[in-house]
């Protein structure tokens, strides 16, 4: 079970009841039943829902407005395990100065000078049992959209692909031996990821 459990996609407990319920009630059946999940897992519409975050921070405004890239707050992507989430500091560049009146810029300056960081809620969390790295996805010129969809037109992120194990097997395959799909416009500089369970698992 343990291992099936791995392919599906990620359901809350009432995404499981509001889909599950139905489609063995009018579809007559389980095998139904799983072909619905299994389309609503590849479109993403299972996806866990956004989390509410203390200051309204929007990506669509910041990253696709502004087009400040991702980098700037992201610092850890190319150089390490974790992408890193912005100190206030970060957001102090430009906020000690813009927009300084606003409710929720407010929210920011109080948590600069009472030095206390900001408690985002993480959108995209793996099991413990797993071990993630961004840096070598990004050498490998993987882009951020491809695992974690268009961020930059999102005003609150939300996981919109699903990482389970099928999805991260499904590209280290493709890429073992092979390149990643022949359109991607970046050259992939590696001829193989690897599919050991222990590279991935702890
Ligand atoms: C001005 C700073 C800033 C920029 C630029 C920025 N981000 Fe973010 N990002 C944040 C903050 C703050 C959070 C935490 C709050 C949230 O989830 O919205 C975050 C959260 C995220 C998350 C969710 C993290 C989690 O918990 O799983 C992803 C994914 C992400 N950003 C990707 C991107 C991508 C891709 C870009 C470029 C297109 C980008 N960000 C540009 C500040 C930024
Ligand atoms: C190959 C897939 C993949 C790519 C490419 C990718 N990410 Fe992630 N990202 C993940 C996964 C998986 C997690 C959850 C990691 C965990 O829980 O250990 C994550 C987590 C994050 C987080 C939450 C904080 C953290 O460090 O865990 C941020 C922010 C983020 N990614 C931003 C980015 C940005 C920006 C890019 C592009 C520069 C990017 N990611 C590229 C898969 C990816
Ligand atoms: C490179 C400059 C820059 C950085 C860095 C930056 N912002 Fe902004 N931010 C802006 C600009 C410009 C606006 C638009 C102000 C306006 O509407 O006139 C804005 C608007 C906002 C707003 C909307 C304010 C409102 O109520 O209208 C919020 C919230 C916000 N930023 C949060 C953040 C957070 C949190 C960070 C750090 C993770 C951050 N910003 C980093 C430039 C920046
Ligand atoms: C779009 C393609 C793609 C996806 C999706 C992807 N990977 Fe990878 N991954 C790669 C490539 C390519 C490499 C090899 C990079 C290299 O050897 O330089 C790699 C390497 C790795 C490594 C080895 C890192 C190291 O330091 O040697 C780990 C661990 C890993 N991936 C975990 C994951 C996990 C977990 C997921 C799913 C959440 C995932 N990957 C999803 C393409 C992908
Ligand atoms: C490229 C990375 C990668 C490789 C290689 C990999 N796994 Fe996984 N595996 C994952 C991820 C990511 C999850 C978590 C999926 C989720 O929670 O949605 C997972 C989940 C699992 C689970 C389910 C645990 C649970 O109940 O959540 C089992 C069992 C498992 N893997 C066994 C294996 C075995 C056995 C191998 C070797 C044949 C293997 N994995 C190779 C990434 C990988």
């Amino acid at each position: 079970m343990d291992i099936l459990k791995a392919f599906l996609p990620r359901l809350t407990g009432r995404q499981f009841l509001m889909i599950g319920i139905p489609a063995v009630v009018l579809g007559g059946g389980l095998v139904t039943g799983l072909a619905v999940l299994i389309i609503l897992g590849a479109t993403g519409a299972t996806a866990r829902p956004a989390p509410t975050q203390p200051i309204a921070y929007d990506h669509s405004l910041h990253a696709g407005d502004l087009g400040i890239p991702c980098e700037f707050c992201h610092r850890g992507t190319d150089t390490q395990a974790a992408a890193t989430i912005p100190s206030v500091e970060q957001c102090m560049f430009c906020h000690s100065v813009v927009a300084t009146d606003r409710d929720e810029i407010k929210k920011i300056t109080t948590a600069f000078e009472s030095n206390t960081p900001i408690e985002w809620m993480r959108v995209h969390r793996m099991p413990d049992h797993v071990r993630f790295t961004h840096e070598a996805h990004i050498k490998a010129k993987i882009e951020c959209s491809t695992c974690h969809g268009p961020v930059e037109d999102m005003k609150t992120v939300k996981q919109v692909v699903n990482l389970n194990m099928g999805t991260c097997l499904a590209c280290h395959r493709d890429t073992n031996g092979r390149s990643i799909g022949a359109n991607n416009p970046h050259p992939i500089s590696v001829d193989s990821a690897p599919m050991d369970c222990a590279i991935c698992h702890k």
